[in-house]
């Protein structure tokens, strides 16, 4: 993982207002306004959807790339809907059969979807700063879709969405977190961005990953504020969202999970015993894709204060509110 490199490359992807294009990269060098600007601008989708079936198409003519060099079901298909429903065309590149195989360079293979008229390109990647490098090389907006361990900036927003119909504000809430933190994109972005607003963040996770010191310092200043523990009882009493986090076991470096995933499943998968101790409006969260019976049991996923497939309706909202923000410079 490189942080050094992201530190410095994170300022690079601040909105940049005066000069296009308009990145999307992280939400630790957004404005708080700017943000809520575009959850409102989400929820605003998400009525007139409700309401008509249709939004007034603002992209039209426009063509958005999803660059999706990892796999994905939610993050991928979200962004599609979403530049259809504001009326622009969108293209799925395809990692296995594009000229990536033959040995095309990445500079050269995003050029090349430049060159062929992209409006703007949702990126993924497995290697973290993957859209910094992309906005280095291109000249049209790039948004992060998911960035090795480090960002998942338009899943936190539809987490924060989700949040906001709940208890109607993100400051003041004290937000759990359990499992995976250190190799997770998805808590990344979801504590940074919580913690600016001014909740508490509880993480409960085993001590292989949890992030150190040295790691919160150069991956973003809040996370200094996170309170550690390994018990998730102590991580979810009184908590107002209970956050569970996909073990990442693919970017485990020992390439096995320690302590094992029988001893992790045990010690910190969401159980229905766990809800027992939730008070009555407390929520549960989880970006997906679950692994059941490890980050937490089916029946808590099932449950009545799951937010799960909110949080997959919400991020349909977001991503136009995100794709419409980019194409029109920052504007929404
Ligand atoms: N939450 C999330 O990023 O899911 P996908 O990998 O399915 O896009």
């Amino acid at each position: 993982m490189r942080y050094e490199i992201q530190t410095a490359q994170t300022e690079d992807m601040v909105l940049q207002k005066q000069s296009q294009p308009c990145h999307f990269g992280d939400l630790d060098s957004l404005p708080l306004g700017d943000i809520l600007a575009l959850l409102r601008k989400a929820a605003e989708f998400r009525a007139q959807f409700g309401e008509n079936g249709f939004v007034e198409p603002t992209l039209n003519h426009k063509c958005i790339v999803g660059a999706f060099f990892e796999n994905s079901t939610r993050t991928r298909m979200s962004f599609e809907l979403a530049a259809k429903h504001l009326g622009a065309e969108f293209v799925n590149f395809q990692t296995a059969t594009s000229s990536t195989a033959k040995g095309e360079s990445l500079r050269n293979t995003l050029r090349t979807i430049q060159a062929l008229g992209a409006s703007a390109i949702a990126v993924r990647h497995s290697a973290a700063g993957f859209p910094y490098f992309a906005a280095r090389v291109l000249d049209i907006p790039v948004v992060n879709a998911g960035d090795g361990s480090h960002a998942h900036p338009t899943q936190t927003l539809a987490d924060l969405l989700t949040i906001q119909d709940a208890f109607g504000k993100l400051d003041g809430l004290k937000i759990a977190c359990i499992g995976d933190f250190l190799h997770s994109r998805v808590a990344h972005s979801f504590v940074g961005t919580l913690l600016r607003f001014g909740s508490s963040v509880t993480v409960a996770s085993p001590a292989t990953m949890r992030a150190n010191r040295k790691y919160c310092a150069e991956l973003a200043e809040p996370f200094s504020q996170i309170q550690w523990t390994n018990d998730v009882n102590e991580a979810i009493e009184e908590a107002d969202v209970v956050m569970a986090l996909r073990i990442q076991s693919e970017r485990h470096q020992s390439g096995r999970v320690e302590p094992g995933m029988a001893a992790y499943a045990r010690k910190f998968a969401l159980k229905p015993a766990h809800l027992k101790l939730l008070a009555p409006r407390a929520i549960v969260q989880h970006a997906g894709p679950i692994n059941e019976g490890i980050d937490l049991s089916v029946a808590v996923a099932r449950a009545e204060n799951s937010k799960i497939e909110a949080q997959v309706q919400n991020g349909l909202f977001v991503r136009m509110a995100v794709l419409q923000y980019v194409c029109q410079g920052g504007e929404l």
